[in-house]
């Protein structure tokens, strides 16, 4: 295959935080775990995504599983288009298996305010899964406005806007291999 070409910064990417590798090695380990607690398990294990943030976090991800799995998206809105906290949160499509007795793990791109996977706590546990379970990549642990559990997290970061690795900034830069800090830049 040939390797994922690592684009410069542009001049309002103002540094790299994670680089491709250290997320690479940390998606690695977070598989590790996974696949050493739901060894065993029969019906597979239920990842949603929560897009459009995690579409690359999870394919990373699902791709190191050994257990059994399927994978399911899910769609919410918390910012119209800004980034600005509102703890408005909306479903805008739902996941499409039925998730009641099963096994499922919530998969996000970054727990910032935390009303976003709590709404889908509250959500999918109306639901009565057999068990739910979290995966963020990133924890802002300093904008954190309401109290949600974490199973699993990749890096704990700073209170600054990130991009890349699926994460954007109005749609721009989530293609980018690594986390990138990001300033917009006027003009
Ligand atoms: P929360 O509901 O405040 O926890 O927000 C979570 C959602 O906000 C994430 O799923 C992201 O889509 C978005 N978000 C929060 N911080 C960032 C960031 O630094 N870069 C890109 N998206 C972010
Ligand atoms: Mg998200």
């Amino acid at each position: 295959m040939t390797p994922i070409a690592i684009p410069p910064l542009t001049k309002d990417l103002v540094r790299v935080l994670i680089d491709a590798d250290t997320i690479q090695r940390r998606v690695d380990e977070l598989a590790r775990q996974i696949n050493k607690s739901y060894k065993g398990i029969e019906k597979p294990l239920i990842l949603v995504g929560v897009l459009k943030g995690s579409f690359i976090f999870l394919a990373d991800l699902c791709r190191r599983l050994t257990v059994p799995h399927m994978v399911d998206f899910i769609s919410l809105s918390s910012y119209a288009d800004s980034s600005e906290i509102t703890g408005n949160v909306r479903l805008i499509m739902d996941a499409r298996e039925n998730i009641e007795n099963r096994d499922v793990m919530i998969v996000e791109d970054i727990l910032d305010s935390g009303f976003t996977l709590d709404y889908l706590c509250r959500n999918f546990t109306a639901r009565n899964p057999a068990s739910l379970k979290t995966a963020v990549l990133l924890d802002k642990p300093e904008r954190r406005r309401i109290d949600v559990k974490l199973d699993y997290w990749g890096f704990q970061i700073p209170d600054v806007w990130v991009v890349g690795y699926g994460l954007d900034y109005a749609e721009r830069y989530r293609t980018l291999p690594y986390i990138a800090e990001m300033v917009p830049v006027e003009g």
